[in-house]
């Protein structure tokens, strides 16, 4: 019998990459909880936005993800407001330089935290119920980490880490959970990073085979794929990045 009411939670899902899936997936039918930290104006208004094309299919609930506490809170939370969960999708991340001679713990709980740690332990407080579901987890990598950016070692570290945990996943969530991952190449450029000027960008494109940035549309499409078109795949990593790494 074919599913009616399918529930993704998104960490991160105020803003950007992170919003445009959640579009995405509601436009797939897919009732969408928002999580989001900092972004809780941008996350309102995306509810509300969600809401008016179809009551009651859209959430939003505030955790940071440094705080041992917001794995299970998040889970719950889901559980309380639409009763199931189907997918989760572990967007959320923190992306900055951290060259060999400035590495801290306080960098290194940060970036490995939101990148690595969260996708972890949430996936361990939602095995319950997605298993519950024969539901699905991706896991948001980046397509650098075979060639890792200089300077950004514990950020590189973090998602290489996280594809390792996608196959791991895999294994020990198998037969009822599938477990993916999309990497990205360059799609966004960040927000207020100035290494990131028009030469280094310019730079960035000329090295992928398609000499263009992807969209957020691409990584959701990925996402759709994985989630809704792909019952046989599971431990895959799709990297959606116009080719860079063949350059
Ligand atoms: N942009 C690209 O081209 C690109 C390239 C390669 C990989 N990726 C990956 O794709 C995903 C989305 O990229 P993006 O550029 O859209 O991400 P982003 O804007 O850098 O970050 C997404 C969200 O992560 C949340 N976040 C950060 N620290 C958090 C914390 N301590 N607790 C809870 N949430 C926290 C923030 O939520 P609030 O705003 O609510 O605080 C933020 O809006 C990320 O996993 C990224 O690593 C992106």
């Amino acid at each position: 019998m074919k599913k009616t009411k399918r529930i993704a939670l998104i960490t991160g899902g105020a803003k950007r990459i992170g919003a445009s899936i959640a579009r995405h997936l509601h436009h797939c039918g897919v009732d969408v909880m928002i999580h989001h930290n900092q972004s809780s104006i941008d996350a309102k208004k995306l509810v509300a936005e969600l809401n008016n094309l179809r009551a009651d299919s859209a959430a939003t609930v505030q955790a940071d993800l440094l705080d041992q506490e917001s794995f299970s809170y998040l889970i719950k939370e889901v559980i309380n407001i639409f009763g199931q969960l189907d997918f989760l999708i572990n967007n959320a991340s923190t992306y900055y330089a951290t060259p060999i001679d400035s590495v801290n713990e306080s960098s290194w709980d940060d970036l490995i935290g939101t990148n690595l740690k969260a996708p972890l332990l949430l996936s361990h407080h939602a095995a319950k119920s997605l298993k519950k579901t024969k539901g699905s987890i991706i896991n948001i990598t980046d397509a650098q980490i075979h060639n890792p950016k200089k300077n950004y070692i514990i950020y590189s570290i973090a998602k290489a880490g996280l594809a390792t945990l996608t196959e791991s996943l895999a294994k020990e969530l198998s037969p009822e959970i599938r477990v993916n991952a999309v990497a990205p190449g360059a799609i966004l450029w960040p927000e207020s990073n100035l290494e990131f000027d028009d030469d280094y960008r310019n730079k960035v494109i000329s090295q992928t085979l398609l000499k263009r940035t992807g969209s957020p549309k691409d990584i959701c499409k990925a996402i759709e794929f994985l989630l809704l078109h792909a019952p046989y795949v599971t431990g895959q990593t799709l990297s959606i990045d116009g080719g860079r790494k063949f350059s």
